[in-house]
């Protein structure tokens, strides 16, 4: 027995040792990939079956890529978005097409009546796309997250951050309609912040999405068609309440179930499947993460990429950032 409890305590720390070395100590900070040079907001990015990064920006009709695994990469124009000014998120539909939201951007919205589901051709490496179709949503001032369905892969959720509800688009119909609202996806009154929900995942049957006005990560079961089908848990509420100085943006999930999101206006935070929250790039760890606005998971599962939007309202302009942290508990 008393062997028994030396083998056991020889094989917790041999796990803790474990843990500590592939993490590093101190852990991997975010290492920089690219910056623009003047004042283009990065709202999004998308990681290709081939490794390039999509970017989507605000201010031009281009959707644009770059290589992360060079050493200096540049950003290359993939395909125009009709004459749209800004794009939010992009979703991989079956056969190398893509669907992308967009619209005429404003501050903080999209002009009422001119946003359109972009469906979008892309292969090769580099990427090169062609718009296939645009499917017009009317009525909505922001079409934010993006999601296709598992079992109706031409089928999206968008996630309207304005008016606190889903909208589906099915890509073949054209058919657009509100898939559901719910007090969750509201903005809950926050006198700050006028953006419910914001990102959203699709793993198995649960929706996962963050909403930036009541700073939750939440989750919720769906059926084939996106409709809610149970009540909303929410996995985590951040400690003190949203501001524009508190906020949560887009997300991703790794494959152990830990949630990687955006804090406005200078963190990652990784979020443990039982709620417990900490930061992982950002806040004086690393480079300056100026207003992170998404997180995607790369191909191999090691690593985040990370978007931010920049900083133009000082004297020097900072540019949007594209970042990746390795990741070490997963
Ligand atoms: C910003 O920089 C990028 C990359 O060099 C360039 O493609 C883009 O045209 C620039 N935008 C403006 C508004 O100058
Ligand atoms: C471009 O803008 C014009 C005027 O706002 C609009 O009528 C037209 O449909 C737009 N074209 C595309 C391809 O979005
Ligand atoms: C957006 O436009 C639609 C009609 O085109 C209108 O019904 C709706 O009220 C408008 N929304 C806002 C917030 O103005
Ligand atoms: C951010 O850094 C400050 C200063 O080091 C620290 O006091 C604070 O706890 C950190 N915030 C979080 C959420 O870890």
């Amino acid at each position: 027995m008393h062997l028994l409890l030396v083998r056991v305590l020889v094989l917790l720390s041999l796990a803790g040792l474990a843990e500590v070395a592939a993490c590093g100590n101190p852990p991997p900070s975010a290492t920089s990939i690219y910056q623009y040079a003047n004042a283009t907001f990065i709202e999004n990015i998308f990681v290709l079956p081939s490794g390039y990064l999509l970017l989507s920006t605000f201010d031009t009709a281009n959707l644009v890529a770059l290589d992360p695994r060079v050493a200096s990469p540049t950003v290359r124009n993939v395909v125009a978005l009709g004459n749209t000014t800004g794009h939010t998120a992009v979703a991989a539909l079956p056969n190398n097409l893509y669907a992308v939201a967009a619209g005429e951007h404003t501050p903080f919205g999209f002009v009422n009546n001119t946003m359109a589901l972009y469906v979008v051709s892309i292969t090769g490496a580099p990427p090169r796309g062609s718009v296939v179709t645009s499917i017009p949503v009317p009525g909505t001032m922001m079409m934010n997250g993006l999601a296709a369905l598992p079992r109706r892969p031409y089928t999206v959720l968008s996630a309207d951050s304005i008016a606190g509800r889903l909208l589906r688009i099915n890509t073949i119909t054209r058919q657009v309609d509100v898939a559901w609202t719910d007090a969750a996806l509201g903005s809950g009154g926050n006198p700050d912040i006028p953006l419910g929900v914001n990102g959203l995942k699709i793993v198995g049957d649960w929706l996962y999405f963050t909403n930036s006005g009541q700073g939750t990560l939440a989750r919720v079961r769906i059926d084939a068609e996106g409709n809610k089908v149970g009540s909303v848990q929410v996995i985590t509420t951040l400690p003190t309440p949203a501001t524009m100085a508190n906020a949560y943006d887009d997300f991703d999930l790794d494959r152990c179930g830990n949630a990687y999101a955006a804090l406005h206006p200078d963190k990652v935070v990784k979020i443990a499947p039982n709620g417990v929250q900490t930061v992982v790039a950002g806040n004086g760890t690393g480079p300056t993460l100026e207003s992170p606005t998404a997180v995607k998971l790369a191909l191999d599962g090691k690593s985040i990429y990370i978007s931010t939007g920049g900083n133009f309202a000082g004297p020097t302009i900072t540019g949007g950032q594209v970042l990746n942290l390795k990741l070490c508990s997963c």
